[in-house]
């Protein structure tokens, strides 16, 4: 009798099903009779236009239930309701709000395996999953955000909530990002009006059903369900102060310029192509784990899914192999089944996606390689599918597929890596694979993306913040960086409006004939420069002297400028301490020639504005020399065995259209916290007084600026601005201005989605310190990047 060895049953041993009951999950479905309204003000609401669309499970295709669509008055009465819940919510004391996030937590986990029945079967996504990361993260941000009410009049002094917020989330983690959204919202207290996606709208329903379980007061939580045009119809809203979204870049972008009008604080949370990079010292196994979870996780329907591998040439055969093992002992299946690894893809118009970029990708000529294993014959899947030999601008190395699509690449050096991991408009996230430390953070640092996961992959916490640089979206979720997104300064919403056109002032454009008293030049690279246009503009006095001309700067000296500013990035890792040491000498230096500066100044504001402005911009030089080593990152402590370091990062290359009516201090006022943060600057001085560049530069030169750190481009702001705004090698844009100034900087960066900081047409009183200078500030100059270190065994 031929006997089996223990190893030879291992080896032939095959999963059962373990099929999770939704039994519970569609009771409560029926409690519904299949049909879903709206949720406004605390009472399900029928849709007011009466229509309703259908939600399905993609994993057989079938109905699950009808979902009201949102019309503009169905939105309209949601802002109203949260607009009218406001004072109430607003008057507890935060020790109530904090019971309200810590009974919403609570009730969660109450609920927690309904909920990931739910999420399931509703968006596809394997019930381990759901269960097992979605719904515990969910309770773990409430409960974080818990402890936020009763901190903030400590930590955020001066800052009150935005007000209503409306919040529009995608179908990838479709409860996750309703609590990404609406606890910190609630924590800062703000009220809600949230849109899920249309094809995932089922756990947000349950969880407005929790809202009145706990006793939430009437309309501090709305969601009003429907599709991209119910969305539309919450952007532009008028009453609605804030809006935050998850998706798309393409309708982010969209959103960035309808909002661009209003005063609607705005956060984007969007796209990504994230790198996957393997160094051949990295523990290989453990790297080919990690993909399956960067990649694999959610059927790659992830905005940070690891979908670009970059390995390091000397191991690529070896990590081919091993990933090509791994893949096929994954299992595609039912995602109620708790042995499914991969599941359903959320609905026909994605999976077509996917197959078409993938069709795209082999016409390129890369080698497309799927296991050969079953799937299920009904239902929405998707084999996992590796490309090999891929070109590193090809579709497939580009394009965000979202879908288990995964794209290896090769480098030599770490350098290599860099340059490949940073080839893309995005920004969200990376990981590295290295045992060299040194290599490991030295890479992390490099990458141009929000977080970095060092040895490690999809890594979250409600502490940590999440978000992107570039096209992947500004702002961040979670941590004290995510509360910021949901307060403001009170003094800011106060300050009274400038007159419409004053930030153009005098006409400072007349084109003249050659110089009389003073001409000054452009300031480009550390080099005082012709303008390309050959033409000067006249700077005249209060009483119409001329004081002297200076040139008019175009498109092309802002490109020259933008130029010498990447030229100088290294000025971002110059260490704080040398930057603080500029700036001091820089403030020595103007102290110096502060007299014949003030002298001049004084024919254009006057003398005791000029002494003023003297005085306290050697002050503010001082300011944030102070702040340069001190305006610090944080290192969280998540409930894994990881740190994450939070740093503060500079954001790049900075435009700044400098207000008018200081020419001095609000040069300086805004340049410095760029500058101070790591960032190098392009500024278009004060249209009042552009002369003021002669002195600056002057100083400049005099202190160890390094050239191309600090710019100026002289000329018409309005015009100059525009190219500002359309650079893509402009990674923001601080515009000071009236209203239509502001509102223009804001529409015109939707393009590269440029994180844009302006004054919102208000005035600012650069004479106060506490208005001029500050924490703000450079909380708008630096973009929080998280980098997750493992420790341990
Ligand atoms: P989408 O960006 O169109 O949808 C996300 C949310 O925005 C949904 O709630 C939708 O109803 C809403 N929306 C759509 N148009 C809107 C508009 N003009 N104004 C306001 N809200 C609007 O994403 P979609 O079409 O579902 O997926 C397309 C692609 O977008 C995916 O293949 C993927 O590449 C990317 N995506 C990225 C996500 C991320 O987390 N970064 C999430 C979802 C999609």
């Amino acid at each position: 009798m031929a006997h089996t060895t223990l190893a030879e049953k291992f080896r032939t041993m095959d999963y059962g099903a373990a099929p999770e009951d939704p039994a519970q999950a569609l009771a409560w479905l029926d409690q519904f009779k299949g049909r879903f309204g709206h949720f406004i003000g605390g009472a399900w609401t029928a849709p007011a236009e009466g229509r309703y669309f259908e939600t399905c499970d993609p994993s057989t295709g079938e109905k699950i239930a009808d979902i009201a669509q949102g019309s503009g008055s169905d939105v309209d009465a949601a802002v109203k309701a949260a607009r009218a819940a406001l004072p109430r919510w607003q008057s507890l004391t935060p020790h109530a709000r904090a019971r309200f996030l810590y009974a919403l937590a609570r009730q969660v986990q109450k609920h927690s395996r309904r909920l990931s029945v739910l999420e399931t079967i509703d968006n596809g996504k394997p019930i381990r999953e759901s269960r097992d990361i979605d719904i515990p993260l969910v309770a773990r941000h409430f409960y974080y955000h818990a402890g936020w009410p009763q901190l903030l009049e400590q930590e955020f002094p001066g800052y009150q909530a935005c007000g209503v917020v409306g919040q529009i989330i995608p179908w990838n983690f479709p409860l996750l990002m309703l609590a990404w959204k609406i606890a910190p919202a609630l924590a800062a207290a703000n009220t809600v009006v949230l849109k899920p996606a249309e094809f995932t709208p089922l756990t947000a329903l349950a969880f407005a059903e929790l809202c009145n379980e706990v006793g939430l007061p009437p309309g501090v939580v709305n969601i009003v369900t429907g599709d991209g045009s119910t969305g539309e119809a919450l952007v532009v809203h008028p009453d609605v102060d804030k809006i935050a979204f998850t998706g798309s870049t393409e309708v982010g972008r969209a959103i960035r310029r309808a909002t661009a009008d209003s005063h609607k604080k705005l956060s984007l949370e969007l796209g990504g192509k994230s790198p996957f990079v393997v160094f051949e010292d990295a523990d290989l196994d453990s790297a080919v784990e990690g993909l399956v979870d960067g990649i694999w996780l959610n059927q790659g329907q992830v905005c940070c899914a690891g979908s670009r591998l970059l390995m390091q040439e000397s191991i690529a055969v070896p990590i081919t192999k091993k990933l090509q093992a791994r893949m096929a002992a994954l299992r595609v299946g039912s995602p109620l089944d708790k042995t499914t690894d991969i599941g359903a893809i959320v609905a026909r118009v994605q999976l077509e996606r996917i197959e078409a970029l993938v069709a795209q990708g082999v016409a390129e000529g890369a080698s497309c390689w799927q296991p050969d294993m079953p799937i299920p014959s009904r239902g929405l899947y998707y084999r996992p599918t590796l490309f090999t030999n891929v070109h590193p601008t090809s579709v497939v190395a580009q394009q965000e597929i979202f879908g288990p699509v995964l794209a290896a690449m090769t480098f030599r050096t770490p350098a290599e890596a860099v340059e490949l991991a940073n080839n893309t408009a995005y920004g969200l996230a990376a990981s590295v694979w290295s045992e060299s430390v040194n290599v490991a953070l030295q890479v992390s640092a490099r990458i141009k993306a929000g977080v970095v996961w060092v040895n490690s992959t999809n890594m979250f916490d409600a502490a940590c913040g999440f978000g992107g640089y570039r096209e992947s979206g500004f702002g961040r979720e979670g941590g004290r960086e995510g509360m910021r997104e949901y307060l403001q300064p009170t003094w800011f919403r106060k300050a009274p409006l400038l007159r419409r056109g004053a930030a153009q002032g005098r006409d400072p454009t007349r084109v003249s004939a050659p110089a009389i008293d003073r001409t000054v030049k452009l300031y480009i690279g550390g080099k005082q420069v012709r303008p390309d246009s050959g033409y000067s503009i006249e700077c005249r006095s209060r009483k119409g002297v001329l004081l002297g001309e200076v040139p008019l700067g175009n498109r092309k000296d802002i490109r020259n400028a933008v130029e010498a500013a990447r030229r100088a990035e290294q000025w971002s890792s110059a260490g704080a301490h040398s930057r603080a040491q500029v700036l001091y000498y820089l403030a020595e230096n103007l102290s110096q020639r502060g007299k014949e500066i003030v002298a001049r100044l004084a024919a254009v504001v006057g003398k005791r504005q000029a002494s003023e402005e003297l005085r306290l911009s050697v002050e503010r030089l001082f300011t944030y020399a102070g702040w340069a080593d001190k305006y610090e990152g944080v290192v969280h402590s998540p409930p894994f065995r990881n740190i994450a370091v939070a740093m503060n990062e500079a954001l790049g290359t900075a435009g700044v259209i400098c207000p008018e009516e200081a020419p001095l201090l609000g040069f300086l006022s805004m340049v410095l916290p760029l500058v101070v943060a790591g960032n190098c600057v392009i500024a278009v001085p004060s249209a009042a007084y552009p002369l003021i560049a002669g002195d600056l530069y002057q100083v400049f030169e005099t202190s160890d600026v390094p050239g191309g750190v600090i710019n100026m481009v002289t000329g018409r702001p309005a015009e100059l601005m525009k190219v500002l705004a359309d650079h893509d090698d402009v990674d923001t844009l601080w515009c000071y201005g009236d209203e239509g100034l502001c509102a223009a900087a804001k529409r015109l960066s939707a393009g590269n989605l440029k994180q844009v900081w302006t004054n919102e047409g208000r005035r600012i009183d650069f004479f106060h310190e506490r208005y001029g200078a500050g924490r703000w500030y450079l909380d708008h100059a630096c973009q929080a990047k998280n980098i997750w270190v493992p420790y341990g065994e």
